[in-house]
């Protein structure tokens, strides 16, 4: 794309996300920032409810067009998305979903956010399952070999991110999903902050369960998300919730004693759900994914967070974590005598919005598709200014 028609595209983009044009956003890794026609598509749905009422006939035609548009954005089959309220809610489905037994063993890595360590760590209370932690540390080793290395007679699943919240790295799923084949294994991924920011394809991946959020990179509402299951998931895991949303609608009534689960993976939502967010999910997804393209998006926030690794690794009191090598964008980093709180509120100040990691200790900034390259100019002056001020 040539080069004024890509500044107008973001020029474009720009106009319709005030809090990424008012400041310097960097931080979708955390909440990204909410398009115009993602507010618009939330307050029709509020104002239609407030006037025509609530209707399950609209929250079940609003569920299948948001269940359409992440399947779309995925590559998968419509029936192996389920809706979801987070990442977190997806990772339980995977980690809840077998009869684990005392001594089965779950393979977990070092970068795991709480979203899989916390669900990983209630079945190693709940059921005596020993938690198998593998060291990746920055995770630019032989990751696969270390996963392997990790394998026991007694292991069920393994619970990884895509790319890793903490230092940023892009782990080898394709191969990671490969030995779990190998081993007859479960893989549950935590896709919080690949989902949006990477093109993925997940019918190339046939990954068993796939988490991702709507609030992140997506920039869509809280309290939304999709869970990817794959066929063999939806074979393999268990339901650990039941609702309206999860059963076949009369099925109790119709065989009694048994309840008949959804065919697809909708048998792991709940019901109750928050549909002007759904519907401002589906906003976001598709704009995102279809509108500007997910090839255009992901090229875009990896060139920035490039363009970002190589100017903060250019500065001396900067030390930066993310291997350059596997990243996309999320960039870790620590700056010498300065804790990452104290430098994530002095950059605030500047109207700078990263945040810090407390495992390990660092700053973490995210590059989003509606950022630019002055951007990251801003941010890497106010980091070097913030280091100057805060060790004086
Ligand atoms: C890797 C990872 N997993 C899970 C989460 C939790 O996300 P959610 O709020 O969508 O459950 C986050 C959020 O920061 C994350 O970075």
């Amino acid at each position: 794309m040539a080069t004024t028609e890509q500044t107008s595209k973001v020029s474009e983009i720009r106009s319709e996300m005030p809090y990424a044009s008012n400041y310097i956003f960097l931080n979708a890794g955390s909440y990204g920032p909410i398009p115009q026609r993602t507010l618009d598509a939330i307050q029709a749905y509020q104002q239609l409810e407030f006037t025509e009422g609530r209707s399950f006939v609209r929250l079940g035609e609003t569920k299948t067009v948001a269940r359409e548009a992440a399947a779309q954005a995925f590559n998968v089959p419509v029936s192996q998305v389920a809706l979801a309220r987070n990442t977190t809610e997806g990772m339980n489905i995977g980690i809840m979903g077998i009869n684990w037994q005392q001594g089965d063993e779950l393979i977990i890595t070092d970068t795991e956010h709480p979203g899989g360590q916390y669900p990983s760590y209630l079945v190693a209370r709940r059921y005596g399952v020993q938690l198998r932690r593998v060291k990746l540390g920055d995770a630019s080793g032989d990751v696969v070999g270390a996963v392997e290395a990790a394998i026991t007679p007694r292991t069920r699943m393994i619970v990884t991110s895509h790319l890793t919240w903490n230092t940023g790295t892009v782990l080898p799923v394709q191969e990671i999903q490969e030995l779990a084949r190998k081993h007859d294994l479960l893989l549950i991924l935590d896709a919080a902050q690949s989902a949006g920011s990477m093109s993925i394809d997940l019918s190339d991946l046939d990954i068993d369960l796939y988490a991702t959020p709507g609030q992140k990179w997506f920039c869509g509402p809280e309290g939304t998300g999709a869970t990817f299951v794959s066929e063999r998931g939806i074979e393999q895991l268990q339901q650990t919730v039941a609702s309206g949303s999860s059963m076949q609608y009369g099925a109790v009534e119709h065989v009694g004693g048994y309840v008949l689960p959804h065919t697809g993976a909708n048998r792991f939502e709940m019901s109750g759900v928050n549909q002007p967010n759904i519907a401002g999910y589906t906003t976001s997804v598709s704009w995102i994914s279809q509108y500007l393209g997910m090839d255009w998006v992901s090229e875009r926030i990896a060139h920035l967070g490039r363009y970002a690794w190589d100017k903060l690794s250019r500065l001396e009191a900067v030390n930066v974590i993310t291997p350059k090598e596997r990243m996309a964008g999320l960039v870790s980093f620590s700056v010498e005598g300065v804790e990452p709180p104290a430098l994530v509120e002095r950059l605030a100040q500047d109207g700078v919005i990263i945040r810090n990691i407390g495992f390990p200790v660092c700053s973490r900034l995210s590059t989003g598709f509606y950022n630019t390259e002055e951007d990251i100019d801003k941010a890497v002056s106010a980091i070097e200014n913030a280091h100057r001020e805060l060790t004086k």
